[in-house]
């Protein structure tokens, strides 16, 4: 007999209430199929009534939506940048990737919502919660990552103030926009696999404690069979949505900026920078918030490596002598491919020389797009009422920037950064804060879902 397991319901019941109809061990024959007795040993079999309601089906939809980010995310990845941007096909898995996002992160948020309505996070489900949790902060940073590897002017935008804000927030030297390649590893293996490993977690948990009953000894709910059918129909009208959504509207698109645009565009602006860079004025070169990752010799890197690779002398006396020479060689983008080539953590070095030059901020607030504008939410055309739309989801970082004036604060990142960490901190470890995990209780909310269901 298995021991009670909801010690801290009002009312208890017991695991094998809720798997009355997995098959038993003497059920298997040779002729058991293998992937049915995975799904029997996955599966819900019983549930309160209102189990089989769409409350109860968000996780399931989170589920489907993990997986269609996997499946998109390695075909994007398999096939490379240039596919994603310029062909056809790719621009549609790109758009069904993003789409899939918008999707995933309103659907955990609704599951979140059901899960603190009903106090689903009481004893002993306290870490299905956590787990969540964690999940969703993940998945918040990983959206930055993915807009950061598109390979637009978004990706260099959002690189740059990513990367302002992780050094704001004392985490530079692990999370760092700037690079490519730790951006790549950190969206496509490392955040996933944790996101995963986390989910397997959650799911063990509510599967092995079946999903909360009604803590309030007033409403009974009997047990009925889980309805998978509906389950799989709700997952198939979620793909259909989204795949048609990506259809029409496509991810956007903004050419990235290159050193060499700006110098046929602006070649004094260049020059400008390049003798800044020279005399270790430049923002690079005097850089500072809370840490300063960008400990390279803005001198060396930027004018008297180039210099002597592109002209094979050795350095000239005269500043204004080598930034001349270094011009043409701007234009035709070589100066770009040698700062890459010579990049310990590409593409730190071209990034932050656009960034010296303020290109990426005058850009973004012709398109509407600075954080002043609440950029972050909206899309690449500046809009937020064009369709995919921005990151909304950030919605809180602006209003955090705004009502703590964090924008005219030279410790700006570093507050946005301790207040979010501490929200994220509070939001994890919610079912364990007394008296502040009461509240649904006394929202009293529980019951509109707990009432619904068809009781078979
Ligand atoms: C990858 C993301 C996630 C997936 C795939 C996922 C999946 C699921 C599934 C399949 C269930 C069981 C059925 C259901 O209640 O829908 C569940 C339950 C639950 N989830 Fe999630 N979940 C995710 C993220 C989250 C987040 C972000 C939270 C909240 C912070 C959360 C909190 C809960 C809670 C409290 C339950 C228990 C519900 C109950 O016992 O009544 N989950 N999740």
């Amino acid at each position: 007999m298995h021991p009670p397991l909801w010690r801290g319901d009002s009312r208890r019941t017991r695991v094998g209430d809720m798997h009355q109809d997995e098959p038993r061990d003497s059920e298997y024959s040779p002729r058991t199929n293998a992937f049915q007795t995975l799904l029997d040993k996955i599966y819900f079999h019983r549930l309160p009534a209102y189990g089989n309601t769409i409350f109860y089906g968000l996780g399931f939809l989170a589920l489907t939506c993990l997986v269609l980010l996997a499946a998109s995310g390695m075909t994007l990845a398999f096939m490379g940048q240039a596919w994603w941007l310029a062909n056809p096909l790719g621009i549609y898995v790109r758009s069904l990737h993003l789409w899939t996002v918008q999707a995933f992160i309103f659907i955990l948020i609704l599951h979140a919502l059901v899960g603190f309505a009903t106090s689903a996070f009481r004893k002993p489900r306290r870490m299905v919660w956590v787990f969540g949790a964690i999940i969703f902060c993940l998945v918040l940073i990983q959206t930055e990552f993915g807009y950061g590897l598109r390979g637009d002017f978004e990706s260099q935008f959002r690189a740059v103030s990513g990367a302002d804000f992780w050094n704001g927030a004392y985490l530079g030297n692990l999370m760092n926009p700037l690079s490519h390649l730790q951006e790549f590893a950190l969206h496509v293996a490392i955040i996933p696999i944790t996101i995963l490993l986390l989910f397997i977690a959650h799911y063990l948990l509510v599967h092995t404690y079946g999903i909360s009953r009604p803590y309030r000894e007033d409403i009974t709910v009997p047990l009925v069979p889980a309805d998978h059918r509906v389950m799989y129909a709700r997952g198939v009208a979620l793909i259909t949505l989204i795949a048609i959504l990506a259809f029409f509207f496509h991810s956007p698109y903004v050419k990235a900026i290159t050193i060499a645009d700006v110098a046929r565009e602006k070649p004094a602006l260049v020059a400008a920078n390049l003798q800044a860079e020279f005399d270790r004025t430049s923002d690079t070169a005097t850089y500072f918030d809370s840490m300063d990752p960008y400990t390279f010799d803005t001198r060396q890197v930027y004018v008297l490596m180039p210099y002597t690779l592109v002209t094979g002398a050795d350095a000239a006396t005269s500043s204004s002598v080598m930034i001349a020479a270094l011009m043409p060689a701007i234009r035709n983008g070589i100066y770009e491919s040698i700062l890459t080539s010579a990049d310990p953590v590409p593409d730190t070095y071209a990034l932050r020389f656009l960034s010296d030059m303020n290109v990426f901020e005058t850009k973004a607030s012709s398109l509407n797009m600075s954080t002043a504008q609440w950029g972050m939410i909206k899309d690449e055309t500046g809009s937020t009422a064009k369709l995919p739309p921005g990151s909304w989801w950030l919605i809180p970082l602006g209003v955090v920037n705004s009502a703590f004036d964090l924008l005219h604060n030279s410790a700006g990142d570093r507050i946005a950064g301790e207040i979010l960490g501490f929200v994220m901190f509070l939001f994890i470890t919610f079912p364990y804060i007394p008296y502040l995990n009461r509240l649904p209780e006394k929202l009293g909310l529980a019951p509109f879902i707990w009432r619904r269901g068809k009781k078979t």
